[in-house]
């Protein structure tokens, strides 16, 4: 049986008993969020990107370019595998982590999965910074990411909390988050 832990945040009681696992867009806010929720409920927080890096010991698009996105889809489905099967923690998945079966599957069922929800043209501005995503690495970005909202907007919402991250800053969607944590936490303990 798996033990609850509780995590006071702004005032609140939040019972944990598995990890909690960020999902969304790129450029949706998961790490810089995550990490502000990990500090929050005083648990650890991995990035799966950071994961797969060290364990490949090369940058993501370094991956994409030698080996192409299938073999990124295998260490990230291991490197996923690993962590939800590894206490409370708060993780940041990639973008695309959920559209891999086995490892949606697992998000579903070993995780608390929260949304994070934001419009193209935020992202658009978020991710033109760097040139750090392959997927975007195109003449025509928002056909892209269109594209992927299209294939990727109805896994997302089975999350079980969705949050709109907008373009607000970064503390207002951590009280966002940790509001619907609360909630949340209450309605499965009654
Ligand atoms: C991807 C998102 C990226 C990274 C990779 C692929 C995607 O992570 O995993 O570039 O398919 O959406 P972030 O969502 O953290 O940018």
């Amino acid at each position: 049986m798996k033990t609850k832990q509780e995590h006071s945040a702004a005032g609140a009681v939040i019972s944990l008993d598995r990890p909690v696992v960020l999902i969304g867009l790129m450029g949706a806010g998961k790490t810089r969020i995550g990490r502000l929720l990990g500090e929050a409920l005083g648990v650890e927080f991995i990035d799966s990107d950071d994961e797969i890096e060290k364990a490949a010991g090369m940058s993501v698009a370094d991956i994409f370019e030698c080996f192409g996105e299938k073999s990124f889809r295998d260490g990230e489905a291991r490197v996923l595998r690993r962590l939800l099967g590894d206490g409370v923690k708060v993780i940041a998945t990639g973008g695309g982590a959920v559209m891999t079966p086995e490892t949606a599957d697992l998000i579903w069922n070993e995780s608390l999965s929260i949304w994070l929800k934001a419009d193209i043209p935020v992202i658009l501005e978020r991710t033109a910074r760097t040139d750090k995503r392959p997927l975007l690495q195109v003449p025509d970005p928002e056909r892209i990411l269109r594209a992927l909202v299209e294939r990727r907007d109805p896994v997302y919402q089975r999350a079980d909390i969705v949050i709109e991250s907008g373009d607000e800053d970064a503390e207002r969607v951590l009280e966002k988050v940790l509001e619907a944590l609360r909630r949340y936490s209450k309605e499965e303990k009654e």
